[in-house]
């Protein structure tokens, strides 16, 4: 029996949840990888939450003031995915641990993305830095070079500069500094200090959401900045559902400002793919083995963004783009309203002046240039680093790609119907 399920026996019979040892539990999934947990301890987790449900409905294990289960249950949940036979997307990133809904006010979600983002990319700073010590964290196989490490946090530090100008007191970052040369800031001492002021609750839910299926240390770098995209994605959505608001209480120059505002961040997390490039290809094509079935194409950030900007072609809704996120098909469906047809409505209701049509297509001509240049650089990189192999969402990998390419967010009315899947 592993000290990890010995721990975990000791905390069945007396433990109190906030006592859970997750620590301990994490480092032992960590130094085997989730898809080698071994079948008596599965069981024994399975118990475990089985008793936690119970107690969650007794309500009185752990209030935390938000909506669905409490923080173990959640947990557990992704810890067990494939026990579950539930393994896909959103548990491989662990994503029920880490997001919430973005606040209804446009500042204070921005802020929100930023301090996660910040919190997610200052973990793998601090997590690359520590390969090259004699107790390297798990999972650290295949450590990186010091060369390697050094890349990484520069690459970190270009998405990360940008919102610690916004999110951070100010000096913790020199802003005149960024301005003439971004991307050198150091990024040990900007990790520290943002892992240093992390609320505890915080610092359980960035440990508790790296669980890699493999042993391989690069894993740890695909989760992060999945993990960052996807925070991103949320402000995206939520920005544009608000974007769509203010159209309807004709409040275009508002709505413009929100959707230059989504362009602006996606922008500034391109940089995240340079930092995923450094992945190791052998070492990707290693632990990919075990993620079969998790795949970005089940999205549901991506696909509610895309599908705020203008209502998907009905060929791409009938294709695996949108049967893998089947809510979000559901609500486009249900008809759903976007920018592109909020917007078209006020022209033909000629309640549209033309500064605030000027305003708005350029806006949106900038969402759609930077997004072209994050398909295009996702291509890229999956070429980089499956080649021909297929995708573990089930589509021909590198081809499905290529053809979501010619897709806009913001089609000429003509083109909308010649959209591919
Ligand atoms: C090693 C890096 C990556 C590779 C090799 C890769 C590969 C792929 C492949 C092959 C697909 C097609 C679906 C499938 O069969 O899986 C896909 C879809 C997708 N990927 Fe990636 N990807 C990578 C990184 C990322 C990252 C960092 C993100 C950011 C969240 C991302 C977001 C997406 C999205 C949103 C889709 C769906 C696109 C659509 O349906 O139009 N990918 N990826």
């Amino acid at each position: 029996m592993t000290s990890a399920e010995d721990a975990l026996r000791a905390w069945a019979v007396h433990g109190r949840v906030a006592d859970f040892p997750y620590a301990l539990f994490l480092g032992h999934l960590r130094s085997v990888g989730k898809h080698f947990l071994d079948a008596e301890l599965l069981r024994l987790l399975d118990e475990i939450r089985r008793s936690v449900a119970e107690s969650d409905s007794d309500s009185e294990s752990e209030s935390e003031g938000c909506d669905g289960p409490p923080f173990l249950h959640r947990f557990l949940d992704v810890v067990l995915d494939k026990h579950d036979d539930r393994y896909d997307y959103p548990s491989y990133t662990a994503l029920s641990l880490l997001t919430r809904p973005a606040p209804a006010d446009r500042h204070e979600a921005l802020r929100s993305r930023d301090e996660m983002v910040l919190l997610l990319l200052a973990d793998l700073v601090r997590f690359e830095e520590r390969a090259s010590t004699d107790t390297p964290d798990a999972p650290h196989v295949m450590p990186p070079s010091p060369e390697l490490v050094a890349k990484r946090a520069r690459l970190a530090v270009r998405v990360m500069e940008s919102a610690a100008l916004r999110a951070l007191p100010s000096g913790v970052v020199d802003a005149v500094a960024v301005a003439a040369v971004p991307g050198r800031t150091p990024g040990g001492p900007l990790a520290a200090e943002i892992l240093r002021s992390a609320a505890p609750e915080q610092a359980l839910a960035l440990s508790a959401s790296v669980q890699p299926v493999y042993v391989l240390h690069d894993e740890y770098l695909f989760l992060r900045t999945l993990q960052s995209f996807e925070t991103t994605f949320t402000f995206m959505s939520s920005a544009l559902a608000t974007a769509v608001r203010r159209l309807d209480d004709d409040r275009p120059q508002e709505s413009a400002e929100l959707v230059g505002a989504v362009a602006d961040v996606l922008k500034e997390s391109l940089p995240l793919f340079s930092l995923l490039a450094t992945m190791r290809p052998e070492a990707f094509q290693t632990f990919r083995t075990f993620t079969e079935g998790a795949s970005a194409i089940q999205s549901a950030g991506y696909k509610t963004f895309e599908s705020l900007c203008s209502t998907p072609s009905l060929a791409r809704l009938a294709s695996s783009a949108y049967t893998s996120v089947p809510r979000v098909r559901e609500r486009v469906v249900n008809g759903q309203a976007t920018v592109q047809g909020t917007w078209h409505a006020l022209i033909a209701a000629h309640r549209l002046d033309p500064a605030d049509d000027a305003a708005l297509r350029a806006a949106a001509d900038r969402l759609e240039s930077v997004h072209q240049r994050w398909k295009q650089t996702h291509y890229r990189l999956a070429v980089r680093m499956i080649g021909e192999r297929s995708g573990t969402g089930y589509t021909q990998g590198v081809p499905y790609l290529a053809a979501v390419l010619d897709n806009r967010l913001f089609p000429a009315p003509d083109r909308h119907s010649a959209l591919v899947g």
